[in-house]
């Protein structure tokens, strides 16, 4: 488990205070994957840092698993790092190591006895899917396997959490899935805790049971995904749930309402908009699942005059509209 209270990170720069953090309470549950979202420059990285210990806050704690982390003495940090393992975007493999050599090298530095290390690499290098690769060097594989290595070697010292600064923003889809999967995978084998920055909205979408969304080192948003996708009008639902390209037409004014179909059939969501006669129409829906929920996403179109009806009409169906300007506005990235 993680948790932050009023963790602020302020840089000094040549050109003054950098604040990075700046008052970030969040707790992350033991064995979720939580997704970590934000512009550049909102202050993810510094984030996972100060939960490393790699980074010592500016105020604030950084408690992980029990342990406070941002009151050790830099003699106690080194053994608390192992309890975190980190992966980032460019794995740096040493080159002139076999894989199973560069996912020992963790294990080294702790101690482990050679032994113990032989046995523990071989389990690992099976956990990722490599078991038949040991003996193979960095530069014969490809990048996905490279991040399984990446993935092997964060996890050697065996660490509660799993802290990836974007794991897969150098991969593919196809590859980003797989790296994806396993990293879900992991957590319901090993429950582990998971800290994922992404800018990629399908890995939250894919991975993810929770979703932060930074700005300017604060938490603008965070919840359970269900939760927040169905906020509407929220900055996580419109990253996270597409927003349609509507064709322009002779568009009058727009509805928006996101919802969990479990708490609103599609049926009656429709019927609500039935009965607001020929001149409302559906201009979109759309239904999928996301984070263990059917989301849908209704957008309707009718005479601006009659916006206030069309939102009470919805709402007494269930819903929870929204009159949005246009549909098509909306950013589809992660902030
Ligand atoms: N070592 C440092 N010294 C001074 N300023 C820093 C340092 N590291 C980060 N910053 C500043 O702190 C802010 C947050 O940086 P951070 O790297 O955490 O952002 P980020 O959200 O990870 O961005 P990106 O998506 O680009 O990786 C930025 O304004 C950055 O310039
Ligand atoms: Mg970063």
């Amino acid at each position: 488990m993680i948790e932050l209270t009023g963790l602020r990170k302020v840089y000094a720069s040549p050109d003054g205070d950098v604040v990075a953090l700046d008052g970030i309470d969040l707790h992350v549950e033991r064995g979720t994957v939580h997704g970590i979202v934000g512009r550049s420059g909102a202050g993810k990285s510094t984030l996972i840092r100060c939960l490393t210990g790699l980074e010592r806050p500016t105020s604030g704690t950084v408690r992980v698993d029990g342990v406070t982390i941002s009151d050790l003495a830099e003699n106690k940090l080194r053994a608390a790092r192992r309890r975190t393992g980190m992966v980032f975007q460019h794995v740096n493999l040493l080159d002139s190591r076999t894989i199973a050599a560069n996912v020992a090298y963790p294990l080294e530095v702790a101690g482990v006895r050679r032994h113990e290390r032989a046995a523990r690499v071989a389990e690992l290098l099976d956990l990722v899917g490599l078991g038949d690769r040991a003996g193979a060097y960095p530069a014969q594989l490809s990048g996905g396997q490279k991040q399984r290595v990446g993935i092997a070697r964060a996890l050697a010292t065996e660490p509660g959490v799993l802290l990836c600064d974007e794991p897969t923003s150098a991969l593919d889809g196809e590859t980003t899935r797989q790296i994806l999967g396993l990293v879900r995978d992991l957590r319901d084998r090993l429950g582990i805790t998971v800290v994922v920055i992404t800018h990629e909205p399908a890995v939250v979408r894919d991975v993810c049971d929770h979703v932060t969304l930074l700005e300017h080192g604060r938490v603008v948003q965070t919840g359970a995904l269900a939760q927040v996708v169905t906020a509407v009008g929220s900055p996580l639902s419109r990253a996270l749930v597409p927003v349609p390209d509507l064709p322009p037409g002779d568009r009058r004014a727009l509805v928006e309402a996101v919802f969990s179909t479990d708490a609103v059939p599609t049926s009656v969501a429709f019927a609500a908009v039935a009965a607001l006669g020929d001149d409302v129409e559906v201009a979109s829906a759309t239904v999928e699942p996301l984070g263990g929920v059917r989301v849908g996403r209704l957008i309707v179109d009718a005479p601006t005059g009659r916006v206030p009806e069309v939102v009470e009409r919805l709402r007494a169906a269930g819903l929870d509209p929204l009159a949005v300007p246009t549909a098509t506005d909306a950013g589809r990235e992660v902030a």
